[in-house]
């Protein structure tokens, strides 16, 4: 018989297609979440199920659907998956890394310039009436030219990224990383080095690390005190590896010159929160996948990952492949 699935939103058509082609599956119809209890109800009986970034995987859902086999997470990232509770189940869990290193590193850019030319700022002083004249002091932001950039993470985003501005704008490269990266430093000119360097001597830091324990929390009061006042700091990672208020208040008091962010914590960020008040911070609602061919090619990817693994094949993207052992 047909393997039953729960696809907890609608993906792209072409990834749905062949869900739908294979499996008994039953599509999430909402634009919102499922909620934990309305998920864990879903999941009952089902042998996969593909999950996002917004759904929690734990163990108390995984100890309610006891013929899972596969979980297959529509994002690179996996933070919201225990996969210590899936391997510990015999339960394969699958990404989608590769596809989306580009558009990411694109909206990491996006929002570096924004951010440095303080973009937000005079787009929204533009359309509400505080264009008065062309002014020589008016909106005077940064330059990127032969300035330091900090990857924190030097991983294929935080690769891409620094690809980008050091061939486009002659950026200097430093970062951080588990391991040296030699194609970095020699394509690059990049430099490894320990955080403490990377923020005193950077002049834009762009965050591309996951999020785990040792991440949470990193950017904190210290460590935007430890970056220089003309600093733009850019995150397209995850939103709780900073410290939002200690982030709030170093724009408020200009103990960094400016910030970009594609994530947040929470996601939606409320629209009255602070940082969407300060005029040196550009949010973007998590969209640095965003893209018709990336969504498609995740989709791809992810399907890939689930009937795989509802076929009891190893999964081209598994991120615990101990499960295997
Ligand atoms: C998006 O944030 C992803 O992890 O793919
Ligand atoms: C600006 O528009 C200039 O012409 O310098």
């Amino acid at each position: 018989s047909r393997p039953k699935v729960f696809v907890a939103r609608q993906i792209p058509a072409e990834g749905l297609e062949r869900i739908l082609a294979a499996c008994d599956a039953d599509v999430w119809p909402d634009r919102l979440p499922p909620s934990p209890d309305a998920l864990r109800e879903k999941v009952r009986d089902c042998d996969g199920l593909v999950s996002l970034l917004t759904d929690k995987v734990d163990a108390a859902l995984l100890a309610a659907a006891p013929r899972l086999k596969v979980v297959s997470n529509f994002a690179v990232g996996f933070n919201n998956v225990d996969v210590p509770a899936c391997t510990a189940r015999g339960i394969a869990v699958g990404n989608t890394p590769g596809v989306l290193t580009d558009a990411t590193a694109d909206i990491a850019v996006t929002l570096l310039l924004a951010a440095a030319r303080r973009l937000g700022e005079s787009a929204a002083d533009a359309k509400a009436g505080r264009w008065l004249t062309w002014e020589p002091l008016g909106w005077l932001g940064r330059d990127l030219g032969g300035q330091t950039l900090g990857i924190v993470g030097m991983g294929r985003i935080g690769f891409a990224t620094a690809k980008r501005l050091h061939h486009g704008w002659g950026m200097k490269v430093l970062y951080t990383a588990r391991a040296p990266k030699p194609d970095a430093d020699r394509e690059l000119g990049a430099r490894q080095v320990d955080l403490d360097t990377l923020l005193a001597e950077s002049d834009f830091v762009s965050v591309h690390a996951d999020l785990n324990p040792t991440t949470k929390g990193l950017f904190n009061e210290a460590r935007f005190a430890a970056m220089k006042p003309t600093a733009v700091f850019v995150n397209t990672s995850r939103g709780p590896l900073v410290d939002q208020v200690a982030l709030a208040d170093a724009l408020r008091k200009g103990v960094i010159f400016a910030a970009g962010l594609d994530v947040t914590d929470p996601e939606p960020l409320p629209y009255d929160h602070e940082l969407f008040q300060l005029p040196n911070c550009v949010i973007a609602p998590h969209i640095a996948s965003a893209t018709v061919a990336t969504r498609d090619a995740m989709a791809r990817l992810c399907v890939d990952n689930l009937l795989a693994g509802l076929s009891g094949k190893r999964l081209p993207n598994c991120v615990n492949p101990d499960v295997y052992k």
